[in-house]
């Protein structure tokens, strides 16, 4: 049957948008099970301007399967306009039904081809699944010319937490040195230029594998607008203050996403260099675990990623109680 790719406008009630999202979630369901992540168009709409992105939504028709309009394969093209504006990503998946046909990778070279036309010269986009090998997303990845840049570990944990279990990990930093402060689902005006720094921080701090990114340009302004405009998605966040200087020198994040109110989604998490060696990435990810147990006590789970090589933040969470679920890669391709 012929097959074609079509770029789409996606909307919130349109019927191709939802058939373009079961798409992925049917991929998803296959690798991860029934109780797997799920997003809504609205949340990804939401996204793009937010992070600013440029987004371009592509499908693969065949006339008759799934439906009249008959999608068999998903894909999004991601380009950033605020830095790292050469090097884009691609969210890809193709039916359960439709696999190892070819389709991923028509509509792949479609996604780079589009991206090579609006000026970016390489691909990061990273992968998951519940096995440490042989998924299909690596055997795809690699066919594909990708190298893989970064190995993270997922990491599960079950709520609720004991309070005592968590007190017991963490006596708390010295309080004449340093405090710890939470803020719930929009951050307090007199953080923001704070945490712009250590925003402008995390983009350079954190590990990124075998690839070299752009320092993002972050002020008050950016974070206002990624944190403090109204959003589907629920936050948390705990920083710690620095006594002497009043400076915010350390945060972490949770997220709530509408499309699944019983994940908590573990974001970035960093201490300023200068500020490393007094437990405060533990204190602060503490404060915030207690403080989800008391806003949203119908959050079950808690879910983070950390490099395999940073085993002593795996470590930690072991500790916590969090087991591995899961392996993600990060992979880069020069377009
Ligand atoms: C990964 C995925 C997109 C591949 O789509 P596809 O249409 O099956 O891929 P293709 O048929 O074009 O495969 C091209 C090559 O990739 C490799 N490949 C694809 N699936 C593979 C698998 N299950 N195991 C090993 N290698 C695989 C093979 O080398 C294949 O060539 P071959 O069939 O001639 O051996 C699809 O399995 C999928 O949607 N998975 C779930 C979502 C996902 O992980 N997306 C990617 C991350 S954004």
């Amino acid at each position: 049957m012929s097959m074609q790719v079509k770029e789409i406008e996606l909307a919130v009630g349109d019927p191709a948008s939802e058939a373009w999202l079961e798409v992925h979630h049917a991929a998803n369901r296959a690798v991860w099970g029934e109780g797997t992540s799920r997003t809504s168009i609205e949340e990804i709409l939401d996204i793009a301007p937010r992070r600013h992105e440029v987004r371009r939504t592509f499908v693969v028709l065949q006339p008759g399967a799934h439906g009249a309009e008959g999608p068999v394969a998903a894909a999004q093209t991601i380009r950033r306009t605020r830095e790292n504006v050469d090097t884009a990503g691609v969210w890809l998946s193709v039916h359960p039904d439709h696999q190892r046909q070819g389709i991923g990778s028509l509509l792949l070279a479609r996604c780079e081809q589009s991206l090579r036309d609006d000026g970016c010269t390489r691909i990061h986009e990273h992968s998951g699944a519940p096995v440490e090998q042989g998924d299909a997303a690596t055997g795809f990845a690699r066919a594909s010319g990708y190298r893989q840049t970064l190995l993270d570990l997922r990491q599960d944990l079950a709520l609720p937490v004991d309070d005592a279990a968590l007190t017991a990990l963490d006596p708390g930093p010295d309080d004449t040195a340093y405090v710890i402060e939470t803020a719930v689902d929009a951050l307090p005006e007199e953080w923001l230029e704070d945490r712009a720094v250590l925003a402008r921080r995390m983009s350079t701090d954190a590990p990124s594998g075998d690839i070299d990114l752009d320092e993002e340009d972050w002020d008050a302004e950016r974070v206002r607008q990624q944190w403090n405009t109204p959003s589907p998605i629920w936050a948390l966040e705990s920083v710690a203050r620095h006594v002497p200087t009043g400076r915010l020198v350390a945060f972490t994040d949770l997220l709530v996403r509408p499309g699944q109110p019983d994940l908590a989604i573990q974001s970035d998490t960093l201490v300023l260099r200068e500020h490393r060696g007094h437990a405060l990435g533990l204190a602060v990810k503490l404060a915030n675990l207690r403080a989800l147990q008391r806003e949203r006590p119908d959050v079950r789970t808690v879910r983070t990623w950390n490099a395999d090589t940073n085993t002593h933040m795996v470590a930690i969470n072991e500790r916590i109680g969090f087991v591995v679920t899961g392996w993600t890669r990060e992979w880069a391709k020069e377009l």
